[in-house]
């Protein structure tokens, strides 16, 4: 980001003094996009280990920027418990998936209504876990997102390329089609619900993260490719997080990118200092 741009987008933040990432453009309308550090717990802690993990980070909350939205996606167990203990304040709950299904006989699925009964804001679809272990299919991600939408829940939807996609160099068709097949089939209003997460699948748990220009680098395409169905406008005000290994050591020169909008935090986010380190970057 340029000088300029830097010292308008602090300008804004002052004034807008919300949770919005307002850039004002030199020519055009003002972007308005969060900045979003959100903490994937996947299945670790118990219920009372969230609990206390969940009251860590709101007692360190006065630390963070406050235009730094912080959202926690803990187990479903803990949904209740942890929303309680953030219950007031400017943190948002996440589940980690939602049924493909609106009710009905589904053995052991949670639906997008019991999320947004408890108070949920978020849900994350489509991590490259599900995807792998659980099989999940675009067409399933189609089927859970816009039962999300309807509920009003607002996707976290991850995309990312495996190891070898990125060495044979098709990391960028791989990125593509997780958008078409999925986000495509969305209306410009469902579109300016979503949160994109860009997760290289060989930075996640692996200790190794994209370096800063090749996730600026898919990040910018990510955008254009949005911008290319639903507008520049939308996909300017779309927050697209980085996630794969991401540290309070590596998180500020990421979120210094123009097009990294925060991060999805898995290891690191169950640390409640090293959470709200990585949101301090910023
Ligand atoms: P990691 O996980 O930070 O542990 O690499 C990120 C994620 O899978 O969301």
């Amino acid at each position: 980001m340029k000088v300029g741009q830097v010292r308008l987008r602090r300008f804004a933040n002052t004034v807008a003094n919300g949770y919005f990432c307002s850039v004002i453009k030199f020519n055009n309308s003002p972007i308005m996009r969060k900045k979003i550090v959100a903490g994937n717990w996947k299945m670790n802690t118990t219920v009372p280990e969230g609990k206390e993990l969940a009251e860590a980070i709101v007692a360190k909350l006065s630390t963070v920027p406050s235009d730094v939205q912080l959202i926690i996606a803990p187990p479903f167990t803990h949904l209740c418990c942890a929303g309680k203990a953030i219950k007031g304040t400017s943190i948002a709950l996440s589940a980690q998936n939602c049924a493909d299904q609106p009710k009905g006989a589904f053995t052991g699925e949670v639906s997008a209504a019991m999320l947004k009964s408890i108070d949920c804001t978020y849900v994350i679809l489509g991590h490259s876990e599900r995807r792998q272990y659980y099989g999940e299919t675009s067409a399933t991600l189609v089927a859970k997102i816009g039962l999300a939408l309807e509920n009003g829940l607002k996707p976290i939807y991850c995309i990312g390329e495996k190891l070898e996609e990125r060495e044979a160099g098709h990391h960028f068709d791989v990125v593509k089609a997780q958008i078409e097949e999925v986000l495509y089939t969305l209306t410009p209003e469902q579109m300016s619900q979503i949160v994109v997460a860009y997760e290289p699948v060989w930075a996640i748990g692996t200790g190794k993260t994209a370096t800063s220009e090749q996730a600026q680098e898919i990040h910018a395409f990510v955008r254009k490719t949005i911008a290319a169905k639903f507008g520049q406008q939308i996909a300017d005000d779309c927050s697209i997080l980085y996630g794969g290994s991401c540290k309070p050591s590596n998180a500020k020169e990421l979120f210094a990118q123009k097009d990294i909008d925060g991060g999805l935090i898995g290891g690191a986010s169950l640390k409640a200092d090293d959470f709200v380190a990585i949101a301090q970057s910023y």
